[in-house]
């Protein structure tokens, strides 16, 4: 199994839908097995994949990756346990001849109330213990490696460092979502920074898949003009991730609305949730996922961030 961490420290940059149309994309047309791991307590990937009720039943029954982690923190860790707290997103209803079935895709949800009892577990740990528990995402997805073939870990915001770390210490490639827009990419220092300090911390590199432009309104403004030609330059200093080609963008659109904030139950094809075949959106998306399969094959050991000094200033002189 490998694994992409769709990494920003920023909320509502897209991290989220991202992670569900890849899901969607690579489970269902791509045949492979996905396990999306919501690190997010906000569950937007999980309530997009898992009905609310059934996500409701689950966590009832002690089903969450909080659950799992708070028992690998106590040495408890065992297969069976992953297996259990891993929710089965399975299509509902049989799709007309020619549509494409919403393909079967693992969820490994958060639970909020076991994430705050974990988080201050965690928080009252001496630096040192701390660290020594950063491996733990990475133990547990260790357990199920043979049963599927992609892990897609889907980050919160970074209210807390440890689950950041925990995350980034579990991703093999880094698929670096960012919007058009100045507060989000002149951030981006930032969200490098969490990337490499991850390699001091706890020896582990992080790759770098992908750069990739979402929630894209308008592609003739000048806020996204500037956003590229920022990105472009920070490329070619080995900063962040190269850009994923245009071609397969995320647009700003009602239907990704529509795809990642309602559960499966009425949406059981790629084309009710996502448009016909032939829209932009969907065919967009279809390129996307075949590029990231396609970079996931090329990542060799060579391909690596650098620190670039001084990155904060080289990139807010884009918006001079
Ligand atoms: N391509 C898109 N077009 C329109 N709205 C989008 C698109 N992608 C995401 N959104 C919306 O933007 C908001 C933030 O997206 P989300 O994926 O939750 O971001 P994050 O996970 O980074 O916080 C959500 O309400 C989502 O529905
Ligand atoms: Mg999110």
């Amino acid at each position: 199994m490998q694994s992409v961490g769709v990494f920003h420290t920023k909320g509502g940059v897209g991290k989220s839908a991202v992670t569900v149309f890849l899901a969607d994309f690579l489970s269902s047309l791509h045949e492979r097995r996905i396990l999306v791991v919501d690190l997010d307590p906000q569950g937007s990937s999980t309530r997009a994949l898992i009905p609310e009720p059934r996500l409701k039943e689950a966590f009832d029954e002690g089903r969450s990756l909080s659950k799992v982690l708070a028992a690998t923190s106590k040495g408890k860790l065992t297969r069976k346990a992953v297996e259990h707290a891993i929710i089965h997103r399975t299509p509902t209803s049989k799709p007309r001849r020619g549509s494409v079935p919403l393909a079967e895709v693992g969820v490994l949800a958060t639970e909020p109330r076991g994430y705050r009892s974990l988080a201050d577990v965690m928080g009252e740990l001496p630096k040192a213990e701390r660290k020594k528990h950063l491996c733990m995402l990475r133990k547990v997805l260790d357990e199920v490696a043979d049963d599927f073939d992609l892990a897609l870990i889907d980050f919160p915001g970074s209210e807390l460092p440890f689950w950041t770390f925990m995350g980034l210490r579990a991703t093999d490639f880094w698929l670096l979502p960012e919007i058009p827009d100045y507060f989000s990419a002149a951030a981006v220092d930032l969200v490098t920074d969490s990337v490499l300090q991850t390699r001091v911390l706890t020896g582990h590199a992080v790759k770098p898949l992908g750069t990739l432009l979402t929630i894209c309104p308008n592609r003739s403004s000048t806020v996204y003009k500037k956003t590229r030609t920022a990105l472009a330059h920070l490329e070619t200093l080995a900063a962040i991730p190269p850009l994923f080609p245009k071609d397969c963008e995320i647009l700003h659109r009602p239907d990704a609305q529509k795809a990642i904030d309602w559960g499966t139950e009425q949406l059981s094809t790629l084309s009710q949730r996502y448009g016909a075949a032939s829209s932009p959106f969907h065919v967009g998306l279809r390129k996307l996922a075949k590029h990231v399969l396609t970079r996931l094959g090329d990542v060799s050991d060579r391909d690596q961030l650098s620190f670039v000094a001084d990155l904060r200033r080289k990139l807010t002189d884009y918006w001079r």
